[in-house]
């Protein structure tokens, strides 16, 4: 696991970024998977300027969404499906029927929550899965107690989740209870993982999953057990870390040819 500790959320997006394109220049068919809260957006922001202004080119990637309510009406301006493509699918030249997420409105949850799975690994998996984290250490909507090993299927969201996420929609009270997500195991099977934190109120989970112990009540240590995350930090999220010089001093000292 490599923490990097950046300034700013925009040099997070540039780190990110550059490792987005370096993937896509190797292998301009790369699946990437799409995260949604305001912890990626710099590194979309970034992405859709490197497209327009560079060229970028993503027409033959692929994207697969973490996560998406249940019970949300197709169209919804909230649905994770909706946000992807506002934030960041729109603004790139990614073919829009590349573009994947988990079915909320299906009739038959489990059986699309496989077929999904059967998706992602019919294009080889997840090349990089971008991810941020909840102030309850949940990756996905894995809450606190979701089995390490799990994989697509329906969760019931914490109320702490719930609050968190009020501020997208008019009340709590339109906060879905239900969400389909990526398990734990479905996205240890990324072959890169890039998660982001920002700010102080994420600097408690970042302690926790970084430098505690692998347990099911914080979701997000499970990536302890994967064997290449960067986790990019600003200073308020990393202000909890133990090692925190140890991290400055690894980053500041590493080979240059050595990507994140
Ligand atoms: C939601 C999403 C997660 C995201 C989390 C944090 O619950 N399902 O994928 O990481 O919010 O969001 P933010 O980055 O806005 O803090």
């Amino acid at each position: 696991m490599e923490v990097v500790i950046l300034p700013s959320s925009k040099q997070i997006g540039i780190m990110a970024a550059d490792a987005i394109a370096a993937l896509l220049r190797r292998k301009p068919n790369a699946v990437l998977g799409l995260a949604t809260g305001s912890s990626p957006l710099p590194i979309y922001n970034e992405l859709a300027r490197r497209h327009t202004e560079e060229g970028l080119d993503f027409s033959q990637a692929h994207g697969f969404a973490l996560d998406e309510y249940v019970g949300l009406e197709a169209g919804h301006y909230e649905s994770y499906k909706e946000v992807i493509r506002r934030e960041f699918t729109n603004r790139v030249n990614i073919a829009p029927e590349n573009v994947h997420g988990p079915d909320g409105s299906a009739q038959d949850i489990t059986a699309a929550c496989q077929a999904y799975e059967d998706s992602m690994m019919a294009l080889g998996g997840v090349d990089l899965q971008i991810l941020g984290v909840g102030t309850d250490g949940h990756i996905g909507f894995n809450e606190p107690g979701s089995s390490l090993a799990s994989r697509t299927r329906i969760k019931t969201l914490i109320e702490q989740t719930r609050r968190d996420n009020a501020r997208f929609f008019n009340s709590i009270d339109d906060v879905p209870h239900h969400v389909v997500t990526q398990g734990l195991g479905t996205i240890m099977d990324a072959k890169h993982v890039v998660l982001v934190a920002t700010g102080a109120q994420k600097a408690q989970a970042v302690r926790e999953f970084v430098e505690g112990p692998v347990s099911a009540m914080c979701a997000a240590s499970i990536l302890q057990m994967h064997p290449h995350v960067t986790i990019l930090v600003d200073e308020a999220a990393a202000s909890s870390l133990k090692l925190a010089d140890y991290y400055r001093h690894t980053f500041d000292n590493k080979p240059s040819w050595q990507g994140i």
